[in-house]
């Protein structure tokens, strides 16, 4: 194995752990807080998904994506992901904060 290939697994390991805070956010992950706020936004019709099971996130992108529920914004938003962003920004969100 090369050596430089080392650091790069390591990075690439210590992502695949329990994502816990927000430095270790996954890709696309901050182009939903910016909606789905971390601190209650008062008079928002935003739901909060932080701290919401990772499936039941998960199941929610694949609904918006397929179209099977009907939404104003998220059916865009969500087929920019595809199942392994997801499951990864899913992941995330379920261990912030609720
Ligand atoms: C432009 C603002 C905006 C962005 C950015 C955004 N959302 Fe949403 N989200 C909404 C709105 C508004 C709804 C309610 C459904 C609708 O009208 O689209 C929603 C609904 C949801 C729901 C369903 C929650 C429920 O209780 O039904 C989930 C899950 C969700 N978003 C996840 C995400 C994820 C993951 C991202 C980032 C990839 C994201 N959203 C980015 C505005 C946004």
């Amino acid at each position: 194995m090369r050596l430089w290939l080392l650091p790069v697994l390591a990075c690439a390991l210590a992502q695949a752990g329990a994502p816990a805070r927000a430095a270790d956010a996954p890709p696309g992950a901050s182009s939903c807080t910016g909606c789905h706020a971390r601190t209650t936004i008062a008079d928002s019709v935003i739901p909060r998904i932080a701290g919401r099971k990772a499936d039941v996130i998960a199941t929610a992108m694949v609904a918006y994506r397929s179209g099977a529920w009907p939404s104003s914004v998220m059916g865009r938003i969500a087929k920019g992901f595809d199942d392994r962003q997801t499951a990864a920004i899913a992941a995330w969100f379920a261990v912030q904060p609720e």
